[in-house]
């Protein structure tokens, strides 16, 4: 017989990520990397999200941009290669491109599908800007290959995607932006510690999209991995953690689960939780020391009216 399958069911099974997945599954206390969010689904989910009242990180960098679009191009300055780290869809790049006028644009995210579509876009409407993709965990080392030019760099991390790691692993990466950035520097979105109402609605939207940006990671690891994790058997669930400064997504499950893949299970207990990302949120003091210790020696700062977020120019 014949048996009906889905498109993710029939999806080629990624061998490269299955020792790191399965370490994360069968832990004690079980988690996915973030990195598993942003399957093709999951990338529009994502931008679903940043359209959300709730989500004030995405608005909010946005209002600085433009308020300050002309002070933050003069600290940067023209020309040269304009990095874009976790690029996605492209847009927040491209509305410094007039200002900024790089001769070269590398995007650069973990979504290569989803980030040549938006840069195939982008290169008609831009002919003067020389650009590249590159499909690349920067989690995990950051290394610019030699063919991308040497002139001043811009390293460019919008969305406070840095809050996605802890301090030891920003530190890390932030280092080696600071080596690689020549005479450049790094243009960075940082998102600040505030009100728990505040972030509970922007992590836990009464929509739900950003409940289903979160389950849908259940799906990516089953196309990865090849296991059977039922959406239906797990919710979302988000946690404020004080003591180390950040915001804590969880998925839980809401029965006895058993997840089987080629060789493998692992039980979950009705309650238990499965780990799939941090968000840490910075004081104005805190990411100033951090862009110190990482080599930088002086930092531009703009804010919103409410001390939502920071736009922070490094060098
Ligand atoms: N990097 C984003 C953030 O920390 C991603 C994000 C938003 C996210 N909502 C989420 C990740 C919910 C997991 C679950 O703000």
């Amino acid at each position: 017989m014949q048996i009906p399958t889905t498109s993710a069911d029939t999806a080629t099974i990624d061998h490269d990520f299955i020792p790191e997945i399965e370490l994360g599954l069968l832990a004690e206390n079980a988690s996915i990397s973030p990195k598993f969010l942003y399957d093709p689904l999951g990338s529009h989910l994502f931008t679903a999200i940043t359209l959300l009242p709730e989500y004030y990180p995405t608005n909010t960098e946005k209002n600085i941009f433009t308020q300050y679009q002309d002070e933050i191009s003069e600290a940067v300055g023209i020309g040269g290669t304009l990095i874009d780290l976790g690029a996605g869809n492209c847009q927040k790049a491209e509305s410094f491109f007039d200002t900024l006028k790089p001769s070269n644009y590398l995007a650069i995210d973990f979504s290569v599908e989803y980030l040549q579509d938006a840069l195939n876009k982008l290169a008609g409407k831009y002919p003067d800007i020389l650009m590249q993709c590159i499909g690349m965990d920067f989690s995990k080392e950051l290394i610019i290959p030699d063919s991308i030019a040497k002139t001043k760099r811009t390293f460019f991390y919008p969305g406070s995607s840095l809050g996605n790691f802890l301090q030891s692993e920003a530190l890390e990466l932030l280092s080696q932006i600071k080596n690689q950035a020549n005479d450049g520097g790094l243009l960075i979105g940082v998102d600040l510690m505030k009100a728990d109402s505040v972030l509970m609605a922007a992590y836990d939207d009464p929509l739900k999209v950003t409940a289903a940006f979160n389950l849908n990671i259940l799906r990516s690891i089953n196309s990865h991995l090849g296991s059977d994790f039922r959406v239906d058997q797990f919710r979302h669930k988000v946690k404020v953690n004080h003591a180390d400064n950040r915001v804590e997504l969880y998925l839980e499950a809401l029965e006895n689960v058993t997840v089987s893949w080629p060789g493998k299970l692992r039980t979950f207990k009705k309650g238990e939780l499965i780990h799939t990302e941090n968000s840490h949120k910075y004081t104005i003091e805190s990411i100033k020391q951090l862009l110190i210790n990482a080599g930088f020696e002086s930092s531009q700062i703009w804010t919103d009216p409410k001390n939502y977020f920071a736009v922070i120019y490094a060098k």
